[in-house]
Formats: structure tokens, sequence, C-alpha cells
């Protein structure tokens, strides 16, 4: 079992000595190891049951910290890290020798983050290396939003879990890579593609589904409850059956067992409560989960992209 707690300290010192411990971050919880640690990556790749083929996000503390970890840092890169970090922003750039292959799956490009949550950013500080951390989940599952997620599925395996409350964003990052100077969004996330764009005019978004992804987060299933999970129309929902967990934006359609995402249709809202109601829906008795897509702007395409994906055929 997992001890779950507020001491930063004491999570540096297991970090310190090469064991993972999860994290609490603005998007969801990761799973932290030293990203300069063959033993620390090799575990987190273990744990997670993760192919290795599935490269880690590199956390950092601050801007400076990233010096020593890229070749360079392009012009749109630069605006993005001035009005992003810390945030909900994953940068592919390219990696200096510093960063093990083991991490990036041998890409040349290295995935950066700078997180926001404190006690996350207080832990980066007291380190003298940064974080490679997934999220904190079993691979191909929903991700965690709470520490009792993380104890449930992964507190037989690690010594802690830094207990920062819930996760305010409840969605992972955006990643964003270049081509040249063009920015490609690779997968949807916490920071929209319009607020990205104001500061970088317009991006390309590469979600598609390949057998080789960039990031596998862009499997076609992924984010996935154990349980059938079906996109529905609103005029699906009718006879309430106590086999089925209804998942609503914001309507009340009177089943029995049923989580409205946001009943005042705010998408920040339902963003941070999609995978804690996923979760509890997938934990209750029910059969089968329906549920519904959100408006497709903002932040609502990440939340539909996820949903999507936990449709998906396995
Ligand atoms: O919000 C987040 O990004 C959370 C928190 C913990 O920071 N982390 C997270 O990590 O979602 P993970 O491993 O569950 O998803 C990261 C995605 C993966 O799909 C991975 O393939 C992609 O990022 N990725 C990481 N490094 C990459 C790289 N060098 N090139 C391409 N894709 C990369
Ligand atoms: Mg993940």
């Amino acid at each position: 079992m997992a001890t779950i707690g507020t001491d930063v300290s004491l999570a540096v010192s297991y970090l310190q000595k090469d064991e993972l411990v999860a994290i609490p971050t603005e998007t969801v919880y990761g799973l932290a190891g030293n990203a300069f640690s063959a033993k620390a990556i090799t575990a987190i790749f273990e744990t997670k049951n993760r192919p290795t083929f599935d490269p880690l996000i590199v956390h950092v503390a601050n801007v400076d910290q990233i010096k020593d970890l890229v070749l360079d840092v392009s012009l749109p890169a630069q605006k993005l890290i001035k009005a992003f970090w810390p945030g909900p922003l994953t940068l592919l750039l390219p990696k200096s020798s510093r960063i093990p292959d083991l991490v990036t799956s041998g890409s040349a490009l290295v995935g950066l983050r700078c997180p926001a949550h404190p006690l996350t950013r207080q832990v980066l500080q007291q380190l003298p290396f940064p974080l490679a951390a997934p999220s904190a989940n079993p691979f191909g599952y929903i991700s965690p939003t709470k520490p009792e997620h993380v104890e449930k599925q992964l507190g037989d395996k690690i010594p802690y879990i830094l207990d920062g409350g819930i996760s305010g964003i409840g969605l992972e990052s955006t990643i964003v890579g270049f081509d040249k100077d063009q920015a490609i969004v690779y997968r949807l996330g916490g920071l929209s593609t319009d607020e990205i764009e104001k500061v970088i005019g317009k991006v390309k978004i590469e979600l598609n589904v390949s057998s080789n992804p960039k990031a596998p987060g862009q499997l076609k299933s992924h984010y996935a409850p154990s349980k059938k999970f079906l996109i529905k129309e609103e005029k699906d929902f009718n006879l309430p059956q106590n086999k089925i967990g209804v998942l609503s934006f914001k309507n009340d359609y009177q089943f029995p067992i049923q989580k409205i995402l946001s009943p005042s249709g705010n998408l920040a809202e339902a963003a941070a409560n999609l995978f804690t109601y996923m979760r509890a829906l997938d934990e209750s008795t029910v059969d089968e989960i329906w549920t519904e897509l959100v408006p497709d702007i903002g932040l609502g395409k990440a939340i539909n992209d996820r949903l999507q994906r936990a449709a998906a055929e396995k």
C-alpha cells in the first residue's frame, strides 16, 4: 500500500533514491521518477505496464532547466513557453544528450512540460534532476485526477502518493510539436487550440490514428473504461434502465445511475469532472455506459476526443 500524504521532503527523498512517487499536477496525476536514471525510467514502464515504444514527458521546475535538455527552442516554442508555462502544455523539442533515449523511446525529440501545481513545483525545485512522468494509471486506462485513483490501481507498486487534492483541469496536457516554425498539435488537452492560436497563429492538428502513432494518446482506443462505453444521440436517452449508466453533458435524463458533467453547461467544469465520473460509472453496478458529445468548441474538443477514444473498439 502506498502512503498518501502531503510531505514534499519525503517525496523528494524517495525520488532521490530513484524510487517512484505519484505527483499531483493541474492536469492529471503523474507517476514520477528521475528522468536521468535508467533504473527509475525502467520502473515507470514496468509499473504502468506501458510499452517501451511510448515515450515519457519530462517535467521541469522552470524554463531555465530546459537549457541543458534541448538543442534548440524555436521562436514559436519560446512564445508558447512565455504564454503558458507553468501550465497544461507539453512541447516536443530536439533533445540533448542529457535526456536518455529510454525516456524518448529512441526519438530525437523530447516532450517537456512545466506543471503548475504548487506541491509538484516545490518537489521539482528541490531536485537536481527533472522528472519523467506519464499519467499514473495502467496503460490505456483512464488518467487519475485524485490520489485515491492512483492508490486503487498502482498503490501496491509505489511507496508514496503526494496528495495535492483534485486535479483542477482534469484533462492531460496539450502536446505541440513543430515542423520548422509550423506548430502541430498532436494531442488535444487542457490548453485549447484557440488559446494557442492567439499567441502563434494557425496551428495544424494531427490527431490521426495510425498503427505507428507519434503519441499513443493518438491510439484509437485509449483513456478507456473497462465497461462498454457508447456515444448516443440525445434522442436515444429514453426509458431509464438500471443496467445502464449515463454520463451526460448538462441534461438530467432521469436515469437511476447517471453523472452530469456540468449542469450549467460549463466546459471547464465538465473537463474537471470527466475522468472522475467515467471511473465512478465504470465501478458502479451498470453493464454499460451511455454518453453524449459536448459542444465541439474550446476545451470541448479535447473532451470529445477523450470520449471518442474511450468509446473506440479495443
Ligand atoms: O498532462 C500530462 O501531460 C500528464 C501529466 C502527468 O503531466 N502526463 C501524461 O503523460 O499525460 P502520458 O505519458 O500519459 O501521455 C504522454 C503522451 C504519450 O501519448 C506519449 O506518447 C507522448 O505524450 N509523448 C511523450 N514524449 C513524446 C515524444 N518525445 N514524442 C512524441 N510523443 C511523446
Ligand atoms: Mg496517459
